[in-house]
């Protein structure tokens, strides 16, 4: 049997697959998010050995000796630093911590966007792992001195379990001291940071073993034989494997409180127009990704702040009713935006407003913009020369079937839904079936496991109305940002 763990950030996930990638059994160890400062984020690595050991004891009751192999899919970016003695020497500083804004403008305009992107193939963003080594240094150096091992949070997991300090690529693609293209640390980047070769893990693919459970673990959880570590690597790429997406081209839009883009490519893209996060993923190749910073948390906006509390079926329900040939638009960017528009200025708007207008014509152009704007993303993953027909979409927003239809109609592609819900912590458990050797590759596993639910086709008549419309939508922002400003 085998297991695939989640280390999330509000808990930690465990599947149990057996032999033929059914899950047998799920447990969840919720945890808590350390805010010492507004917009900051933090969590202690020790707690999240213990809830996911506490987890492993419930997940194998009954199943102790027919664990062939577990694996890992992590939070990406957090940064875990530990001393010569391996203890942990502050909290974690998470993927969603804000507080490197100086280091990456430092990063980002001093040491300059061109050379971030030869040296790794993405810039500065305050959430990757790079910054977070400067803050450390720049504000509490003796911590800093201290450092022997710097590493990221599903890695200490694999470190507290097998005693191997070892990373994956696509995980330590989301540490901007990683030269992605070549799959090795950049040593112009270690320099600027002021950290060594010494201090990092070997980097190894995404399915590789590291090594076994150690005996102490293996006692504490009652195992009597080997049971095999694969390293498994970081949420977006391991999630994007558990719906399937691997073969250049394919894509999926995991639709939580941010929006995601994920695209697999076969070869290494740099993008030096939008700076989509360009990273490993955990089949072997590469992939591109575009994080909106909200897609269901601007529906989730709507419905609590605005009218308190929707029930999101009829809410769904509803907007299938309204004609999609209207003339209203909302802009998402509730909080600023990531991607593509790299603005942290940009507010929300509603535009085009008249007295015909229902409460539902304001709920459809909700769901509408937060959609056209995963377009912007899509559009310009499609000008790099990916050929996109088709996208799985996963996370809370893709039980909604009006939804589902309506990406299908606004980004002109097959929609699918998947049966098995489980996410990245489904994909860690194929990583251990792969890495145990039930199937020769990443690709082979998901051909075998990954079983599509449900096909959305584009409504021709929609998908018209949706591109005039979409050219619209594309004006509004250019001619507002300014007002953002003052
Ligand atoms: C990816 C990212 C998030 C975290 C969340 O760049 O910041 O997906 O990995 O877990």
């Amino acid at each position: 049997m085998f297991i695939g763990i989640d280390l999330g950030t509000s808990g930690v996930k465990l599947v149990l697959l057996n032999k033929t990638g059914e899950i047998i059994k799920t447990v969840t160890k919720n945890y808590d998010l350390i805010i010492p400062q507004s917009s900051w984020a933090e969590q202690d690595p020790n707690e999240w050995f213990e809830m996911s050991l506490a987890g492993l004891k419930e997940l194998i009751k009954g199943y102790e000796n027919k664990i062939d192999s577990l694996s890992f899919s992590g939070q990406m970016h957090g940064l875990v630093i530990l001393d010569k003695n391996d203890k942990v020497l502050r909290n974690a500083i998470l993927w969603n911590d804000q507080r490197t804004f100086k280091e990456v403008d430092y990063l980002n305009n001093e040491i300059g966007i061109d050379f971030l992107q030869e040296q790794t193939g993405n810039i500065a963003l305050t959430g990757l792992t790079a910054p977070k080594i400067l803050w450390v240094k720049n504000n509490e150096s003796d911590i800093f001195k201290k450092i022997s091992k710097i590493m990221l949070p599903k890695d200490y997991l694999a470190y507290r379990l097998t005693g191997v300090f070892a990373t994956d690529v696509s995980d330590v693609s989301g540490t901007l001291y990683f030269d992605v293209k070549n799959k090795r640390y950049s040593a112009e980047m270690l320099k600027i940071l002021g950290i060594n070769l010494q201090q990092l893990p070997k980097v190894y693919e995404s399915s590789d073993i590291i090594g076994s459970l150690t005996e102490k673990i293996k006692n504490h959880l009652a195992i009597q034989k080997n049971v095999s570590v694969v390293i498994g690597g970081g949420d977006q790429a391991v999630g994007a494997l558990g719906v399937g997406v691997v073969k250049s081209g394919e894509s999926s839009i995991s639709l939580g409180t941010s929006g995601v883009v994920f695209v697999a490519s076969d070869s290494f893209k740099v993008d030096n127009i939008s700076y989509f996060q360009s990273y490993c993923h955990s089949n072997g190749q590469y992939h591109l990704m575009s994080v909106m910073l909200n897609a269901g948390g601007a529906l989730k906006w709507w419905s609590e702040q605005v009218f308190n509390n929707y029930n999101y079926d009829e809410f769904f329900n509803n907007i299938s009713d309204i004609d999609p040939s209207n003339d209203l638009f909302f802009l998402p960017y509730l909080s600023g935006e990531r991607a593509p528009i790299n603005d942290p200025y940009a507010q929300g708007v509603f535009l085009g407003l008249s007295l015909s207008h229902r409460k539902e014509h304001l709920d459809r152009a909700v769901i509408e913009g937060i959609t056209f704007a995963l377009k912007d993303s899509l559009e310009l993953i499609r000008d790099l020369g990916v050929n996109i027909s088709s996208v799985r979409i996963t996370g809370g927003g893709a039980k909604s079937q009006v939804w589902a239809q309506m990406i299908a109609d606004i980004l002109d592609v097959e929609v699918y839904t998947m049966k098995a819900e489980e996410g990245p912590a489904f994909g860690a458990a194929i990583l251990a079936m792969v890495g145990a050797g039930v199937y020769k590759n990443v690709q082979n596993a998901c051909e075998n496991l990954i079983k599509i639910n449900k096909r959305f086709q584009q409504n021709e008549k929609n998908v018209k109305i949706y591109s005039e419309k979409y050219l619209k939508f594309g004006i509004i922002y250019p001619n507002v940002k300014e007002i953002f400003k003052i």
